[in-house]
């Protein structure tokens, strides 16, 4: 598979009658470790190979004044090529007389002489970068990005009928490096468009997660309606740097006074910021090792440490990551409570990544948690569902939440290359009771259902939603002609649902992958929604009580759906 997909793309390339292969002139080799690279040809890009495997090499682009003007880090290839990444000389701030420094870190090398890489007779100039699609798994009504590795959705926000998704980006391959803020738009929250590189790297650090604002009353002074947004510079340390846009979030400028935190815990980051009516101030909550600290600002700029959330409460096998905080309506009352999300890595119920919640009080200054210490609730009982936040200024005081699609465990290495990741779909949360508890309640947002068809039909395709209802306990299997299968099982009397992929299909990518989730159950399900999308199954009770995100590889689209029991189901295509 990997090599068809290989020998495709270079195919394709080599047709492209716009690129042109750099000269082996370019090079000028320093040492084992040490190349620099003269860009001799007047293109927009200059197409970079990358090989998974190799190691990585940091990359300075110097300009014609000897400035350092982008730094990055890349696989380039050593002995094969899996794909090629852009690098847009005609973004960079100059475009006369660059060249590349390159660097392999000597005291790690196993990959041989920098001299005797594959890359540098296949460096290619071009002008444009081709996105067309080559893999059999992406999501047709899932967001990922046209190329490049993505993780946590970042500073998403609503404004003018438009939904802005910011997330954790490398334009410079499909795994974890250069954390840079990616964007992507969408008018009905099922169909995006990547709109490239929104927040970049700077002499602060790499830009991991955070939060973005519609400043409403200009109280930051950037303008009003300005978007605000705050994120976590990586360097040296964790610190937290604030950006604006003044075109709704097409473009940022970076806060003169960055960073506005700063701190000496080492695992300090992902400020989540919204406005806070009850004390008429900006709220922040932000991760720092094992806890959640709270904040508050007047203007954006100057945050005041109020309060810290979590010693002792839910769990704590992992390192707390991005939170958020919102106050939600409990159904079939006049109550509101608060809600604090805190995704946890490791420490999911069925290993690594898991996205847990705190019900209970908030002042503008201190959150209360309601429930008893031990108490851990999870919001999605499968085991790709993390970095779930939500949007700031979505219409009608909804909360939309998205979550990255993924574990930790083995987000690296699922069988994809053009791209790595998608979010979830749209899921619009409330709080409900049950047995004297109060839950979060996550139902597919009303875009999601807006967009079946008039007609539904029986047969499964790859991109659908199966719409399946219950009465009692029943299977649903979904399977190929290779024996490739999911089984589902809604087991009323045990007040369990489980999807079992350990027979899905790919899956020696990792020890991890194989597994049975199992969510308890709040009440009996009469219907249930599945969202399968080639590569994901999200199983939801359609009344919001029940979440279950799970990634499936099979080698052949399942196009086989089998029910026992008492179900029924009707299938609604997605485009
Ligand atoms: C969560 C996370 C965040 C961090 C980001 C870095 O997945 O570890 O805490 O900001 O990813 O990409």
């Amino acid at each position: 598979m990997k090599h068809s997909i290989v020998n495709r793309s270079l195919a394709v390339s080599l047709l492209m009658s716009t690129a042109m292969f750099a000269s082996a002139q370019d090079t000028h080799f320093l040492s084992s470790n040490h190349c620099i690279y003269r860009i001799s040809a007047d293109k927009n890009v200059l197409l970079l190979p990358v090989q998974e495997k190799a190691e990585v090499c940091n990359v300075k682009v110097v300009d014609g004044n000897s400035n350092q003007i982008k730094a990055f880090n890349i696989r380039l290839a050593s002995n094969h090529i899996d794909y090629y990444v852009p690098l847009y000389l005609d973004k960079l701030s100059s475009k006369q007389n660059l060249s590349l420094d390159i660097h392999v870190n000597g005291s790690y090398r196993t990959d041989g002489e920098l001299a005797g890489f594959t890359c540098w007779k296949n460096m290619k100039y071009a002008d444009s970068f081709d996105t067309t699609n080559r893999e059999k798994y992406r999501p047709v009504y899932h967001h990922t990005p046209a190329y490049g590795w993505m993780n946590d959705p970042n500073g998403m926000f609503y404004k003018d009928g438009v939904w802005h998704l910011y997330f954790q980006y490398n334009p410079y391959g499909s795994q974890w490096e250069n954390m840079t803020w990616g964007h992507s738009t969408s008018t009905d929250l099922m169909h995006w468009t990547y709109q490239g590189t929104a927040v970049e790297a700077d002499a602060w650090g790499t830009v991991f997660s955070g939060s973005a604002v519609v400043d409403k009353n200009n109280t930051s002074g950037f303008g009003k309606d300005a978007i605000v947004g705050m994120y976590t510079s990586a360097g040296e340390n964790q610190t937290q740097s604030l950006v604006y846009s003044t075109d709704d979030g097409k473009t940022f400028t970076k806060y003169a006074g960055n960073p506005v935190i700063t701190s000496n815990v080492p695992d300090f980051r992902d400020p989540h910021i919204f406005w806070n009516p009850e004390i008429n101030k900006w709220n922040m909550i932000m991760a720092a090792g094992q806890h959640m600290e709270i904040y508050t600002s007047d203007n954006l700029k100057d945050w005041k440490y109020e309060s810290s959330f979590g010693e002792g409460y839910g769990n704590h096998g992992g390192v707390w990551e991005c939170p958020d905080l919102m106050k939600l309506k409990v159904r079939g009352t006049n109550e509101e409570k608060w809600m604090l999300i805190c995704n946890i890595n490791p420490g999911g119920p069925f290993g690594g990544s898991a996205t847990q919640y705190f019900t209970g009080t908030f002042d503008g200054k201190k959150f209360t948690c309601e429930t008893a210490p031990e108490v851990t609730k999870w919001m999605d009982y499968g085991k790709d569902h993390y970095a779930t936040v939500t949007f700031d200024n979505a219409p009608d005081g909804r909360h939309v939440a998205i979550a990255w699609m993924s574990n930790w465990q083995y987000a690296n290495q699922v069988p994809t290359m053009q791209y790595r990741s998608a979010n979830s779909i749209p899921r619009d949360l409330d709080l409900y009771e049950y047995a004297g508890q109060t839950y979060c309640g996550v139902t597919p947002s009303p875009e999601v259902t807006a967009a079946r068809p008039k007609k539904s039909t029986k047969t499964l395709t790859e991109a659908c939603e199966v719409v399946v209802s219950l009465k009692g306990t029943s299977t649903i299997t979904l399977s190929n002609e290779l024996g490739e299968k999911v089984v589902m099982t809604y087991d009323e009397r045990a007040r369990t649902f489980s999807m079992d992929r350990t027979k899905s299909g790919q899956k020696d990518f990792s020890d991890d992958f194989a597994a049975i989730t199992t969510a308890p159950l709040h009440g009996k399900i009469t219907h249930l929604r599945l969202f399968v999308d080639r590569g994901s199954i999200e199983a939801l009770d359609a009344d919001g009580r029940m979440a279950m995100t799970n990634l499936v590889f099979p080698t052949k689209p399942y196009n086989k759906i089998t029910l026992t029991g008492r179900a029924k189901h009707q299938v609604f295509n997605l485009k």
